[in-house]
Formats: structure tokens, sequence, C-alpha cells
């Protein structure tokens, strides 16, 4: 049976740290193809490639689409393309560090890096805004069928889609607004995260309610919060058996097509935007048959 990579379905670790890539001048494909492999570590990393990686190998992936940008009504939303993305996960900080540091050396020469963001769990799984974040993931079989490709007869089974967005969250703002007001842009009560039946249309988890779409749209969530000097915000990171799922909420977050712009962006906007194929592990390393050189 194919297997997807083992990060994917287990919780958010305690830390993280997150890669993008671009392709070198005069690398050869066979030989990037053959250092991601070398770069795989069951749990402690999920790898996905980009379009133009896919592309440069002379392949592609079927359901791997561009990741779409909106810029209207106050709202943009950029598309931030990347041909390799790294999610490294761990308990320990310093082993994230060095397990970066021997990937980016291994990668000399063929990948370029683009941007490196660390991350951390906050509390038992929250937003820096300090709700919960994830309440309404599917679990089990639930979480397998929303994040997989579970098809035997499909070739991409135990393949996963994943769409990224680092957000930056404007905390001095939020936290100035009364709480009852805080809880409305959410959809939830901060104080013991129940929804709130009252809620505007407006409210994050009314524009992003699973069940309500046709079809219904779910989504195996893996964000986490990430911090530097000056900011802060979540790197949201989601997981579909397509890309479909994410692509529906995202445009109703916007607005673009009922007017009602999802509240979340009162006070967080995202800066980055990008779609990667998770290929499947087998024999313990991922399978890139479907890529040449693979
Ligand atoms: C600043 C960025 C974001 C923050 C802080 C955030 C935070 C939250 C919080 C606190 C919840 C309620 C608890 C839960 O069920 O997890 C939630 C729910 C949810 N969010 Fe987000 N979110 C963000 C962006 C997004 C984006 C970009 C999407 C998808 C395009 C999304 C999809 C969802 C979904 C599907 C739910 C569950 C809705 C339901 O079925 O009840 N979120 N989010």
């Amino acid at each position: 049976m194919a297997e997807p990579q083992q990060g994917i379905l287990e919780d958010i670790p305690s830390h993280s740290r997150y890669l993008n890539f671009g392709i070198s001048a005069a690398a050869e494909p066979s030989a990037v193809i053959t250092a991601i492999k070398e770069c795989y570590q069951s749990a402690a990393t999920v790898i996905g490639l980009g379009d133009s990686l896919i592309g440069y190998c002379g392949s592609q992936i079927d359901g791997l689409t561009t990741f779409p940008s909106y810029s209207h009504g106050g709202v943009d939303v950029p598309a931030t393309p990347s041909a390799l993305w790294i999610w490294l996960r761990g308990e320990d900080r310093g082993e994230l560090l060095h397990l970066s540091r021997a990937i980016m050396h291994r990668f000399d020469g063929l990948l370029e890096p683009i941007d490196c963001v660390d991350a951390f769990r906050y509390k038992e799984g929250r937003d820096l805004s300090g709700y919960e974040d994830g309440t309404e993931n599917p679990h089990g079989d639930e979480a397998v069928s929303a994040a997989l490709i579970t098809d035997e007869s499909d070739e991409l089974a135990g393949s996963s889609f994943v769409a990224v967005q680092q957000w930056l969250h404007d905390l001095d703002y939020f936290k100035s607004l009364p709480q009852a007001e805080q809880d409305n842009i959410i959809g939830r009560r901060l104080s013991d995260n129940e929804e709130l039946d009252d809620a505007p249309e407006s409210a994050h988890v009314k524009r992003t309610a699973q069940e309500s779409f046709d079809p219904e749209a779910f989504l195996l969530r893996r964000s986490m919060p990430w911090a530097d000097i000056d900011d802060c915000g979540l790197m949201f990171v989601a997981f579909g058996h397509s890309v479909a799922a994410f692509e529906a909420q995202l445009e109703r977050m916007t607005g673009a097509k009922d007017g009602t712009t999802d509240a979340m962006f009162r006070f967080s906007r995202p800066i980055t935007g990008n779609y990667h194929w998770c290929p499947p592990v087998a024999n313990e390393q991922l399978d890139l048959s479907l890529i040449q050189g693979g």
C-alpha cells in the first residue's frame, strides 16, 4: 500500500522550520531529485515539490495547479511559488537547526534558499490571537480521506497536496478590540472555545465551515505560530487530497463572490502563498517514480 509522508498525519510538533527553495542555474534535474530523496527523514520532514521543479524534471503532476491570487476590496492574497518546500518538525530547536544546515549543504549548487521561517506550538495548539486552532480538524479515517489520495488504483495514491500561507498579524490592533468583537472575528468564544450561534456572517468559522460547501470542503490543517524580532503570525498549512477544498475556502474568505470578506483580514494578511505536491513514501524513502530521474 502507498504510504503518506509520516509528518502529514501526526500532530503538530513543538518546533518547526519551513524552507523554500528555487532551482539553481545549471542544476542537473536527476542530481536535484537524488538530493531531495536523501533529505527525507520520516517524521522529521514533510517535503513538497512545486510545479516549477516538476516541470524542470520534464514531468507533470495532475491536480497541482497555480496558487490563486486575489486583489480587491482591501484584500490582497499573493501567490509566491517555490520549487521545493520542506517542513522540518521536531521537539528540539537545536536539532532542527542542524538538520536544516545539513539540507542546505546538500542542496549546494542545486537549489537556492528563498526563505526560512521558524515556528512553534503555543499552548495546546493556539494561534497567537489566543484562539484554539484545529478544533474542527478531521480525525482518524476522516483525516486520512481529507488529506490523502487513498484510491490505490490512482498513480498518485499516498500523495497529498499542501497549501501554505504565511499570515502576518497585527496583534496590537486585534488585542485593542473589546473581547466580544475579537470573538466575533473568529466566531468562537476565547474563554471556552464555544462556537457563537449569533456570530456575524463575516466570522472566520462561518466563512470556512467545512460542511457548508458543496461539495463539503474538509482540510487537514497543521498550522503553527511564527515570530521574529519585529513580526508574528500564523504559518497556515493545510493538506488535501486535492487543492479544491482549500481553494473554495480561500475564495469565500476573500469575499470574491458574495462581497462578505472574512473578518480575519481585519487583523491579519497573507504575505506568501503556494501549493506543493507531497509525494508518497515506499520502503521508508520518498517515492519519486512519477518524476523523471526519480
Ligand atoms: C490568520 C490566519 C488564520 C487564523 C489565525 C485561523 C484561525 C482559525 C481558528 C481559531 C479557527 C477555529 C477553531 C478550529 O476549528 O480550528 C479556525 C477554523 C478554521 N479555519 Fe482558519 N485560520 C486562518 C486562516 C485560514 C485559512 C487561510 C483557511 C482556508 C483557506 C482556514 C480554514 C479554516 C477551517 C476549514 C476551519 C474550520 C471551520 C469549521 O468547519 O468549523 N483558516 N481557523
